[in-house]
């Protein structure tokens, strides 16, 4: 169980041999391949885009672009025009709230979301909603950690203005029924622009935008194998034209005079300057790898070490796991009665265990678990059942040590 092949396929764990790595949901180890591409293009490609005649301007634009073409067909959008490039899922959610939605949103109307949000679709939610006298309306989640969806559908109303929902918790492992919520928004009200994050799933699941029929989808590069500050925002292209770039600068225009601009179409009006032309780069060569993997079985595999850890770890005497959900993707959530969550990390980081401990950058679901944190496994298709021995034997020792 867990693939050696696939852990091979990452130098990190050339360097450190002893590594057990369990945050991936915070971010993942990044195979050969996205590395070589990263180096290669530094080495032997590097042009800025969209402005060089030169053959390596050429190559590079033309690089940049057919990346586009690949995020686009990796959630199957219906044109790359619908692809825009971000520094991450927390920039893209952001330019919807800021570009998108505050333009629109009026006294008295509503954004909904979950109780499981992390910080970045929280925040800039709740930062528009207060200047505008708008209201932030979150729908709780049961004692498991799941969304009750008739009480999502009691949260909608004629005021409605955005629905913003996570696909994946990244605290809880939590699957959302992402495809029955929509429909159930669209079925109250056809045009309620929805939001989906997708930063927890995009790297195992298949994400069809057509399919699920959201209207905007972000994620982030570094969590599906590819290099930090770059990321996706999916956006219809209604949607898109419709609204208005918060950026401004080079490559982003039409035609400039020093008394008025007239803006690109999407994507390249929201992508002012010079953009993260390797990270692009590095987030193609992500989507390539992704695409030679078989997700279905990966996705099995995930759930049978999933299954190991949390059978091994229950056996703990004074640990208990935070989120049951029926529906639950490779995150562990726990706490220990006998130690705080920061002493069972750093017990944990002493024997090369790498796991994130805290409140995961969701701390009003921490308030309303009453916990002031948690130890979160996020397994990846480097890990295997050795990782999982190795962690429980170690929770172990902390739980018996301050027993
Ligand atoms: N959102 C990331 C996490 O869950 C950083 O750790």
């Amino acid at each position: 169980m867990g693939n050696v092949r696939h852990k091979n396929d990452f130098p990190v764990f050339r360097h450190h041999k002893d590594l057990v790595y369990l945050d991936s949901a915070a971010t993942s180890q990044k195979p050969e391949v996205v590395i070589d591409a990263i180096q290669r293009f530094y080495t032997q490609e590097n042009a800025n885009i969209h402005r060089g005649l030169y053959p390596m301007a050429a190559k590079a634009s033309r690089q940049y672009e057919q990346v586009r073409e690949k995020v686009a067909r990796f959630i199957n959008a219906r044109a790359e025009q619908e692809i825009i490039y971000t520094s991450g899922t927390t920039e893209g959610i952001n330019l919807v709230a800021q570009s998108y939605l505050e333009p629109r949103l009026q006294a008295g109307d509503e954004v909904v979301i979950s109780a499981m949000e992390h910080h970045a679709n929280l925040i800039p939610w709740q930062q528009i909603t207060a200047r505008k006298q708008a209201r932030l309306k979150v729908v709780p989640i049961s004692e498991l950690g799941e969304l009750d969806l008739d009480e999502f559908q009691a949260a909608l109303s004629e005021k409605t203005a955005m629905v913003a929902c996570t696909h994946i918790s990244n605290t809880l492992g939590t699957i959302n029924p992402i495809q029955e919520i929509i429909k159930r928004v669209r079925s109250f009200r056809q045009d309620i622009p929805i939001l989906v994050d997708a930063a927890q799933s995009a790297v195992h699941y298949e994400l069809d935008v057509q399919e699920i029929d959201c209207d905007f989808m972000v994620f982030s590069g570094h969590k599906i194998f590819g290099p930090t500050g770059i990321g996706v925002l999916y956006g219809k292209e209604e949607r898109l034209q419709e609204m208005q770039p918060i950026r401004f600068g080079g490559d982003m225009i039409e035609n400039v005079s020093f008394e008025s601009t007239t803006f690109a179409k999407a994507p390249r009006k929201f992508e002012a300057g010079t953009t993260n032309i390797a990270g692009v780069i590095g987030l193609g060569a992500a989507i390539d790898y992704i695409q030679t993997l078989d997700r279905e079985t990966i996705r099995q595999e995930l759930s049978q070490l999933h299954n190991l850890a949390v059978q091994d770890l229950e056996a703990i005497q004074g640990l208990t796991i935070i989120g049951k959900a029926k529906s639950k993707s490779a995150i562990i959530s726990f706490v220990l009665e006998q130690a705080h969550p920061h002493d069972i990390a750093s017990f944990l980081g002493a024997e090369n265990i790498a796991i994130r401990a805290g409140h995961h950058c969701t701390q009003p679901l921490m308030d309303f678990l009453h916990l002031p944190g948690t130890v979160r496994a996020s397994f990846s298709i480097y890990n295997t059942k050795e990782d999982v021995r190795r962690l429980v034997n170690a929770v172990r020792t902390v739980a018996e040590f301050f027993t």
